[in-house]
C-alpha cells in the first residue's frame, strides 16, 4: 500500500513537471511582441531612403501571432505614416503580408491605390519605426532614368536607322548606275593584254632580271624628276635579250639613290606581279641594282610624248582626244583595282594612292598609262598591320581625297583607298576637259585648283576640299557638248564628298565606251600641236 502511495506521489510530481516545462516554453517562443502603435499620423518622411516614425506611443500586440506594420501614404500634400499591429494570417488591405519574417521594415510601393502607398511588415520588437526605403528609391530611379532615357534611345535608334539606310541607298544607286551583270571577258572592246595563256604561277616571277647580269644600258637626257627617283631616256644596246625578244630598243630608265630604297622595293614589287600588265599601266622590263652607283633601277617603256601634265600645257585636244585620254585613264584605274584579270582570273587589286596628271604618261595613239607606284598598296590580306597604319594620308595635297586630307580613311576596307583614288582621278579628267577645244575658248592649262599656290600644303587644301567643299569649276559653257555633260556628271559623281557615293572606275570607264558613238559621229581633229617626228619611234609595242 506505502508502495502504491509512493509511486502516485512520484507519478503525479513528473506529470505538474512536465506541465509547468510546457507553459514556460510556450511563454518564451509565443511572447507578445511589441509595436510602435499609433494608427494614422501626419509625418515629414519624404519616402526617400530611411525614416523614423514619428510615433511615441509602443503597444504589447493583443495577438501572439501579431507582427509589427508601418504603412507610407501620400495624398497630395498630405503625407501620414500608420504603425500598428496584425496578424499575417490575415490580409490586410487586400495584401498578403510576405515580408512579415524580416527583422527590418523594408517598405515596397503597392500601385493603383489613388495615392503613393507603400507597406512593410517585420517581426522584431518595435522593428516598425525605422523604416527603409532604399531598394523602392532605387527602383524609382530606375523607372526616372528609362522614362527619360527611352525616347532617347528610340530616337538615336530612328537616327541611326535612317542614316543607315540613307548611306545603303546612295551606295545601291551609285552601283546602280553601272549594272551590267557579270563582266563579259570575250567583249571584243575590252583591253587586250599579252598575258592570255600565261599561268598564275608567273605572278612575281616575270620581268625580273635573275640573272644578275646587268642590261648594257646607254642612258640618254633626264625627262622626268620625281620625290624619290629621276627618270633617264636610254638606249639598250644591240645584242641584248630585252631588246631582242621583247622589241624595245629606247627605253626609261627610272633612277633611285640608295636612300630612297623603300620606294624602289615597293615599286619592284608592284610591278612584279605579271598581272598587273595591261595596255594602261606602264610596261615594266626589269629592275637592278647597280651597286658601283649606289644606285637602284627601275626599266621601263619609253613614252616619248611624256607625262599628261605636260601633254595638256602643250596642247589643245578635241573630243576624240577627250575620249581617248579619259577611257584608256579609266580602264587603266579599273585594272588597277581590279581583283581578276582582262581573261577572269585572281589578281591582286591594287590601290595607286598618288593619282595626278604627272604621274600619267600619254602613249603615241594618245592614250593614258599609270607610273610612278611609289606609293601603291596591293590590297590583300597580307598588308601588315604597319602598313595598314602608315596609309593614313599618302599622295600629293593638291588631289588628296577629303577623307584623305582629314585622316579618316577606313583603313579596315579596302575599298576606301579606291575610293580616294577615283576622287583624284575626277580631278585628271577635269583637267583633260579644260583642255579640249569642244568646251568653247580654251585657256591656259591650269591645275585643279589652280587659285592655290604651287604645291599647296594639306592644311590649305582641307580649307578649299573641306571646310569650303569646294571642287574646281565646272562652266556652263562645258555641258553644251552632250559627251562633255556625260563627263562632267561623271565627275562629279566621283568627287563627292562621300566616298562611298563616288563610281567606280570601271563605271567610268563603261560611260566613256557608251560615248563611243558620239565619237564616231563628231570630226575627228587630233591634238592641235605636234610634236616632232623623232620622238614617236621609242615603244614599238
Ligand atoms: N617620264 C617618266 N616616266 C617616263 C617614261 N616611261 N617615258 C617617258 N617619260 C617618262
Amino acid at each position: 500500500m506505502e508502495l502504491r502511495r509512493f509511486s502516485v506521489f512520484w507519478c503525479r510530481t513528473i506529470l505538474f513537471g512536465s506541465v509547468l516545462l510546457q507553459e514556460a516554453e510556450s511563454y518564451i517562443v509565443k511572447l507578445s511582441r511589441l509595436c510602435k502603435f499609433c494608427d494614422v499620423r501626419a509625418t515629414s518622411c519624404m519616402g526617400v531612403k530611411s525614416c523614423k516614425v514619428e510615433c511615441g506611443i509602443t503597444s504589447i500586440c493583443p495577438d501572439k501571432q501579431d507582427v509589427c506594420v508601418s504603412i507610407w501614404r501620400k495624398m497630395d500634400d498630405n503625407i501620414t505614416f500608420d504603425t500598428f499591429c496584425h496578424n499575417p494570417a490575415h490580409m490586410l488591405h487586400g495584401l498578403v503580408l510576405e515580408d512579415h519574417n524580416n527583422s527590418k521594415c523594408e517598405m515596397k510601393e503597392v500601385k493603383g491605390r489613388g495615392s503613393q502607398f507603400f507597406i512593410c511588415s517585420c517581426s522584431e520588437d518595435e522593428c516598425n519605426e525605422n523604416i527603409f526605403f532604399s531598394s523602392t528609391l532605387d527602383s524609382q530611379v530606375v523607372e526616372i532614368i528609362l522614362v527619360s532615357l527611352v525616347p532617347l534611345l528610340v530616337m538615336a535608334v530612328i537616327v541611326i536607322t535612317s542614316f543607315y539606310c540613307y548611306r545603303v541607298y546612295r551606295q545601291r544607286k551609285a552601283s546602280s548606275r553601272c549594272k551590267r551583270g557579270p563582266p563579259d571577258f570575250s567583249d571584243a572592246r575590252a583591253i587586250i593584254i599579252d598575258d592570255e595563256g600565261s599561268d598564275s604561277s608567273s605572278t612575281h616571277a616575270n620581268n625580273l632580271n635573275h640573272n644578275m647580269e646587268l642590261l648594257p644600258i646607254e642612258l640618254d637626257v633626264l625627262v622626268g624628276k620625281g620625290r624619290f627617283a629621276e627618270v633617264y631616256k636610254a638606249k639598250l644596246k644591240q645584242g641584248c635579250s630585252v631588246s631582242e625578244e621583247q622589241g624595245f630598243e629606247t627605253v626609261a630608265i627610272k633612277i633611285f639613290p640608295y636612300e630612297e630604297y623603300a620606294s624602289w622595293k615597293n615599286e619592284k614589287e608592284i610591278f612584279s606581279d605579271a598581272d598587273l600588265r595591261h595596255d594602261n599601266v606602264l610596261h615594266f622590263l626589269t629592275a637592278e641594282e647597280r651597286k658601283v652607283q649606289r644606285q637602284y633601277w627601275l626599266i621601263t617603256a619609253y613614252h616619248p610624248r611624256g607625262n599628261l601634265q605636260e601633254f595638256l600645257i602643250h596642247h589643245v585636244i578635241s573630243w576624240h582626244d577627250l575620249w581617248m585620254l579619259g577611257r584608256s585613264l579609266a580602264l587603266g584605274v579599273a585594272h588597277l583595282h581590279s581583283d581578276h584579270t582582262t581573261c577572269g582570273r585572281y589578281k591582286v587589286a591594287i590601290a595607286h594612292r598618288d593619282i595626278k596628271s604627272s604621274n600619267i604618261l600619254v602613249k603615241n595613239d594618245l592614250t593614258c598609262c599609270l607610273c610612278d607606284f611609289g606609293l601603291a598598296l596591293r590590297l590583300d590580306n597580307t598588308l601588315s598591320v604597319d602598313e595598314l597604319a602608315n596609309s593614313g594620308q599618302v599622295g600629293t595635297a593638291r588631289y588628296m581625297a577629303p577623307e584623305v586630307l582629314e585622316s579618316r580613311i577606313n583603313l579596315e576596307n579596302i575599298e576606301s583607298f579606291k575610293q580616294a583614288d577615283v576622287y583624284s582621278m575626277a580631278l585628271v579628267l577635269w583637267e583633260i576637259i579644260s583642255r579640249c577645244n569642244a568646251i568653247g575658248e580654251v585657256k591656259e592649262y591650269e591645275p585643279p585648283f589652280g587659285n592655290l599656290r604651287e604645291n599647296p600644303c594639306v592644311e590649305s587644301m582641307k580649307d578649299s576640299v573641306l571646310r569650303d567643299r569646294g571642287r574646281p569649276e565646272i562652266p556652263n559653257s562645258w555641258i553644251n557638248h552632250t559627251g562633255i555633260q556625260v563627263v562632267c556628271a561623271s565627275i562629279d559623281e566621283c568627287w563627292d564628298h562621300d566616298p562611298e557615293a563616288r563610281l567606280t572606275a570601271q563605271c567610268v570607264a563603261e560611260r566613256f565606251y557608251d560615248m563611243e558613238y558620239l565619237d564616231k559621229l563628231s570630226g575627228r581633229s587630233d591634238s592641235e600641236e605636234k610634236l616632232p617626228e623623232e620622238i614617236s619611234t621609242g615603244d614599238k609595242k
